[in-house]
Parts: structure tokens; sequence; C-alpha cells
């Protein structure tokens, strides 16, 4: 194998591979004449490794650091240039070439280089690695996890594995294209830990870590330096795009209930992705970003339940505390919001075959009671600052908000506010705003995200990360629809 087939699309890279057999697996060698080999090899990674949480000492904590941290980002107002162009459907420039309008970036011809070209670059590629190899052993992990049994009463058919092993693979090659881009020092496969015990916590779990990768992407594609990355990105990105509709679908709900997919900061997805990843190499490149005090949502509906979600608009004080009336804690993690199946078999959808109130795995269900509604009350509870969290426990979790307020919807093209009443310092509830991104299209469906902050800060999908200063704690996963 020749050196460029081992780098792939990187002959360019200015370092050299101690050792590519460390990390690439080679293509076969022997056997029948076979056509030349034209695939670029994938990345190695250990076929079986432990689920358990980590036990010992950290031996670095904390979100890397630069050696000069500024203050904040200056709110600057609009750009004089941003409205210039006249946009009437003229051409108001010169064209390099026949049918070639002028403009757009990365057009003149200099020739792609596909690595990182800013800090920002190489912390948001190294952040999408990192989700690539939790959902590589994630498909994986849930496979061998569960028996055939176990899938054919959740609804899955021998059929259905198979798809989830082809996703587990696409990830493979996700996971090989970013180390390509970010070199050497691309964070390597980790150790995960995972809250779910039945085929249908993995499912659900499987559908909001799969939002997770595809939202946390969104958010800063747009702002990569390097576009050549961006293309490459996108490409993969919307791949996990149908997984995540996959899972929605083997989850039996409407597979796609929204307009837009909204996209979240980076800091969002790793405090979202981190609990589950209990450790990584000793000498694993760290990341920059922040892990926020993880959310729990109390009254979170659940898709594996028949009928309307328990946990509505009755709840008071008094009664948060009462289980068995309103469906409180019918979850198995903060941050995700993974649903606990574990309900009455007379409360399960999953062998419904009712118009409107199954959730057996399909194409497609109308849930025509749906999981949430606005006006809806949905309770929270929330974590102080301060606790170790993510790979070797390393990474602590902070906040530099004041006191909480609102709470933040980030969903479709929108982020809404909803006020928040405190029961203590660290619950309290809300109600769900009621809100259209065009007529016609309830904003909050699907997965969302929520996060208790500050202020009801004003942003829109290129600058959502400047709610980051103002989160005092999540985002949680709210499951709309
Ligand atoms: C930068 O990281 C160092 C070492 O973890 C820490 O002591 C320091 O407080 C950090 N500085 C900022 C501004 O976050
Ligand atoms: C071509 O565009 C790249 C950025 O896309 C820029 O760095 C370079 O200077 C441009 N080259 C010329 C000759 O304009
Ligand atoms: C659904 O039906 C399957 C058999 O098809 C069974 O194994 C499973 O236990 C049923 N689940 C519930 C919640 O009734
Ligand atoms: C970590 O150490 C291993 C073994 O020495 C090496 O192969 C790998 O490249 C290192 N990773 C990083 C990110 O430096
Ligand atoms: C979500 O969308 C589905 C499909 O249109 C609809 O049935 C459901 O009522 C919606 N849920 C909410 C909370 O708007
Ligand atoms: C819950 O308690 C808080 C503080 O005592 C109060 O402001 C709020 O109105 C109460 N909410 C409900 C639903 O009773
Ligand atoms: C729900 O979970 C929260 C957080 O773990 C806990 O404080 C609360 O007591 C639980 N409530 C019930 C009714 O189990
Ligand atoms: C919870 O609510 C149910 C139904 O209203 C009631 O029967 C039960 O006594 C309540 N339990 C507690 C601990 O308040
Ligand atoms: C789900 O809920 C059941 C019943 O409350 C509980 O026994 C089980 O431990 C929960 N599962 C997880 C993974 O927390
Ligand atoms: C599915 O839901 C839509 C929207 O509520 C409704 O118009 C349609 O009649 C429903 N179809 C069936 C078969 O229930
Ligand atoms: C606040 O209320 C939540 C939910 O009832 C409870 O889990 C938590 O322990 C309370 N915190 C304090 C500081 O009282
Ligand atoms: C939601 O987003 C749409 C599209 O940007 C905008 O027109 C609408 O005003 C937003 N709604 C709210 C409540 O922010």
């Amino acid at each position: 194998m020749n050196r460029l087939s081992v780098i792939g699309l990187l002959g360019w890279l200015p370092y050299s591979w101690a050792s590519p057999a460390a990390h690439f697996a080679r293509a076969p060698t022997s056997g029948v004449p076979t056509p030349p080999l034209s695939s670029a090899p994938v990345v190695i990674v250990p076929t079986s490794i432990p689920h358990t949480s980590f036990s010992g000492t950290p031996s670095v904590t904390g979100a890397v650091n630069a050696s000069s941290v500024g203050s904040g980002i200056p709110s600057l107002g609009l750009s004089p240039a941003a409205t210039t162009y006249p946009s009437d459907g003229s051409l108001h420039d010169a064209e390099p070439a026949p049918y070639v309008p002028a403009g757009g970036l990365g057009t003149n011809g200099t020739t792609p280089v596909y690595n990182a070209k800013s800090d920002f670059d190489f912390e948001s590629l190294s952040l999408a690695l990192y989700q690539e190899y939790v959902e590589l052993d994630l498909f994986h992990y849930g496979l061998a996890r569960f028996s055939v049994q176990d899938f054919q009463a959740a609804g899955l058919s021998a059929e259905d594995r198979f798809l989830i092993e082809f996703m587990a693979n696409q990830e493979l090659g996700h996971a090989t294209m970013l180390t390509n881009i970010l070199g050497a020092a691309a964070p390597r496969q980790c150790t995960y830990n995972y809250p779910f015990t039945t085929v249908q916590e993995f499912i659900d779990f499987s559908q909001k870590i799969t939002r997770i990768g595809e939202s946390g992407v969104y958010g800063f594609i747009s702002h990569l330096d390097s576009r050549e990355a961006a293309i490459l990105l996108t490409q993969s990105i919307t791949t996990e795009a149908r997984q995540q509709m996959i899972f929605r679908q083997f989850e039996g709900l409407f597979p796609m209930p929204v307009w837009f997919e909204v996209g979240v900061p980076q800091s969002w997805a790793w405090t979202l992705l981190s609990p589950y990843i209990s450790s990584c190499p000793d000498n694993q490149t760290r990341l920059a970003w922040q892990n926020f005090p993880a959310l729990r949502i109390l009254n979170q509906p659940n898709p594996a339940r028949a009928g309307k979600s328990v946990g509505n608009a009755a709840i008071t004080n008094s009664t948060i505390t009462n289980s068995t009336t309103f469906g409180l804690n019918e979850t198995i993690s903060s941050g995700t919001n993974t649903l606990n199946s574990t309900v009455a078999a007379n409360s399960s959808c999953v062998n419904s075959t009712s118009m409107g109130g199954s959730c057996h795995p399909a194409i497609t269900h109308n849930r025509t009671t749906p999981l949430s509604w606005p006006g809806r009350q949905v309770w929270l509870s929330w974590e102080t600052p301060g606790r170790p969290v993510g790979p070797n426990n390393s990474y602590i979790t902070a906040t530099t908000a004041g006191s909480p307020r609102y709470v933040a919807w980030a969903s479709q093209l929108n982020v809404t506010y909803s006020a928040l009443t405190l029961s203590n310092s660290t619950s309290g509830y809300t109600i769900q705003p009621n809100l259209e991104t065009y007529a016609g299209d309830p904003a909050i469906n699907g997965t969302v995200f929520i996060a208790i902050t500050d202020t009801d800060l004003f942003v829109t999908p290129f600058n959502i990360s400047l709610l980051n200063p103002h989160v005092v704690a999540g985002p949680g996963l709210y499951q709309a629809g």
C-alpha cells in the first residue's frame, strides 16, 4: 500500500506518521488478484472495550485554554458591508469565466487543503470526532448488548439490526475523515458508559445522541475558517441526519415533525455528550469547550408511553414529589433526559395497533395525542457548577451566568424564552411556549434543546453561541414530539 492510499485526501500533510499502521487498518494484501485498490483504509478501533464508569483520579482537569483569555465577545452591531449587495437579480461584477458569477469563498482556483485553519476549526472538528467515536461505539454496543429476542420485543427485526450495524460502519468513515483532517493530534477512541438498560432506551438514547451530533455541527459549520473541512463535514452530517430520523422511526415517532433542524453551540453539544465518555487515552487531545451544569427534566414526555404523557399542568410544588400521579423522573439520565421504558405494560404503546396511538417501529405514525403542547408545565431541576464530568472526570462544570430567570428553547430557526418560576435555587417550572417558526409550523416539536438562562438575550442561528455566558445550566433535551 502506498503512502497516499494510507493518508487518502491528505497526501499534502505537513507531519509524518510515525507508524501509519498503528492508526489505520491495512487493506487486504493477499488472495486472488483484485482490481487496483482505490479505497482509503479506515481508523483502527478496538472492537471490544469495557462499558463502565471511570473510578480513577484525573491527571489533568479543566478545559484547555490559551495563555491569554479575553473577557467576552463584544456586541459590534451591523458590519457596514453586510447590506451593500443590491440583490436585484443583475450581475454587478465581471465574471471570472463563462457561466461563473463573481464571488464566493474558495472559488478562485487555489488548491483545496483539507485541514484545520484556526483554533476554532481544530476544537470544533475535534468535538465532532469525539461525537463520531461515541456513535461508532454506541451502535455496535447496542447490537451486542441486547439479544435478538430483546430487539424483537421492541418490534425490531434482523433487517433493522443490520441497518444499525450499517450506521455504525458509517461512523467509521466519519471518524476516519475527521482524523485525516486533524492529523496526528486527532482525539482517539475512548471508553464509554451509557445509561440504558432496554432496547427502547437504547433507541431513544441513540435518537438523542444523533440529534446532538447533527445540531452540534450545524451550530459551527458555517463559522469554520476551513471551507474545505466544511464541505466534508457537510457530507458526513447529512448522513447523520438520516440516522437521527431512522432512530425516530424505530421509536415509533413521526419521522420529521419540524421544517428546520436547529443548530446549537459546541459547548452545548459537549455538555450533553461528555457525561457518557468514561475515560480516554492518557495523552488524548483535550477540548476547549465549556461543560455547563446538568439539567434534568422532571416530567419529560415519554415516547414509550401510550396516550398523553402524564405530568401536566396540574403539578404543584407539593405534588411534584408524587411520581405515581405525574410520571415524574421517567428518564434514565439528566442532560439527554433519555426515556425510561419501564412503564406499566398497559401503558406501553410498542405493541399498540391503534391509529394515532402506536409507537411500534414504522415509517411514520400520527401521534394524535401529542407528547407535549404549548401551555404544558415543564418541571426542571439542575446541578450547581463545579462538578467533575466527562472523560476521566477531568472536566469541571462551570457557568458565568447570574441568577436563573428564563428557560431558553432552541428549536428550528428560533431561540425563544419562557419565564422560570423557582421552587428553590436549583429547581422550578416553566410553561412550554407557543410560537410558529413560519405560519403553519409550530416551532417546538421533535427533540429540542432547553437551557436555564439569566436573561432573554435575542440571538439567531448565526450567533446563538452569544448565549453561552448567560447559561446557568443545561442544555437538556426536551422530547416535545
Ligand atoms: C486556564 O487553565 C488553567 C489550568 O487549568 C486554570 O488554572 C486557569 O484558571 C484557566 N484560565 C481561564 C481564564 O479559564
Ligand atoms: C484566493 O482565495 C483564497 C481564499 O479562498 C485567498 O487566500 C487567496 O489569496 C486568493 N488568491 C488570489 C490570487 O486572489
Ligand atoms: C410486545 O410484543 C412482543 C411480542 O411480539 C413481546 O415480546 C413484548 O413483550 C410486548 N411488549 C409489551 C410492552 O407488551
Ligand atoms: C498518544 O500516544 C500514543 C502512543 O505513544 C501515540 O501513538 C499517539 O499518537 C499519541 N496521541 C496523541 C494525540 O499525541
Ligand atoms: C408535532 O408534529 C406532529 C406532526 O405534525 C403533530 O402530530 C404533533 O401534534 C406536533 N406536536 C407538537 C407539540 O406540536
Ligand atoms: C411554587 O413555589 C414558589 C415559591 O414558593 C411559588 O412562587 C410558585 O408560585 C409555586 N408554584 C406553584 C405551581 O404552586
Ligand atoms: C426525581 O429526580 C430528582 C433528581 O434526581 C430527585 O430530586 C427527585 O426526588 C425525584 N422525584 C421523584 C418523585 O422520584
Ligand atoms: C399520589 O397521587 C395519587 C393519585 O392522586 C394518590 O392516590 C397518592 O396518595 C399520592 N401519593 C402521595 C405520596 O402523595
Ligand atoms: C426505570 O424505572 C424503573 C421503575 O421505576 C426502575 O426500576 C429502573 O431502575 C429505571 N431504569 C433506569 C435505567 O434507571
Ligand atoms: C394524521 O394527522 C393529521 C394531522 O393531524 C390528520 O390530518 C390526518 O387525518 C391523520 N391521519 C390519520 C390516518 O390518522
Ligand atoms: C430543590 O428541589 C429539587 C426538586 O424537588 C430537589 O431535588 C432539590 O434537592 C432541592 N434543592 C435544594 C437546595 O433544596
Ligand atoms: C422564529 O423564527 C422566524 C424565522 O427567523 C421568525 O420570523 C420569527 O419571528 C421567530 N419567532 C420568534 C418568537 O422569535
